[in-house]
């Protein structure tokens, strides 16, 4: 799976476009198989990139010196931890019981779908680092307040990775799921 590895890749790989290029991301909306169930799954990846790219944004800004501290770490308490949490159980139920449906209803994508389970795996890492980066941030503003700005490089470095991984993982999945949904009416 290393060729199609999400820190090379520029979007999902062309062998698993075939029903993409039947069911295009602009007709979506409006196809009768496109239930509701598909969209709020979609749903939650749309707070996914809002919470990534709301603790980016915000790291720039403690970097800038334009954002309030006491702001900052009461958004990075509640968002980082919510985005975090939510990550791992989206992960799981996609590994353990929606992606093993998918491959059940179309066996000729099963590579791209373990394609995505990699990427999962790939991102526990950077959510820990990610993690770790906050909670020396939010521990350092509990304890030592001065020391805690020291923190912001590494912090603002592991919220973009995570944003930057978290949007390419999101859109590559849209890309090989929906059709799948669409086509063989699931999720109906
Ligand atoms: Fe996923
Ligand atoms: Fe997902």
């Amino acid at each position: 799976m290393t060729q199609y590895s999400i820190h090379t890749r520029q979007g999902l790989p062309e062998v698993w476009q075939t029903l993409l290029r039947d069911y295009p991301r602009e007709a979506w909306p409006d196809h009768p198989n496109f239930t509701r169930p598909i969209r709020k799954w979609m749903g939650a990846h749309v707070n996914f990139r809002q919470m990534a790219g709301l603790l980016r944004g915000q790291s720039k800004e403690m970097m800038d010196k334009t954002l309030d501290p006491a702001r900052f770490q009461a958004n990075l308490g509640h968002y980082g931890h919510a985005l975090v949490q939510h990550l791992h159980g989206h992960h799981a139920w996609e590994d353990h019981r929606f992606f093993p449906e998918l491959a059940g209803a179309a066996p000729r994508f099963i590579r791209g779908l373990d394609m995505l389970e990699t990427d999962h795996t790939e991102m526990d890492a950077l959510l820990e680092r990610f993690s770790r980066a906050g909670n020396r941030y939010l521990q350092l503003m509990q304890m030592s307040p001065d020391d805690a700005p020291q923190e912001l490089p590494d912090l603002m470095q592991q919220s973009q990775a995570l944003e930057q991984f978290l949007n390419r993982h999101l859109t590559d999945e849209e890309d090989l799921v929906v059709p799948i949904l669409l086509h063989h009416k699931m999720r109906g």
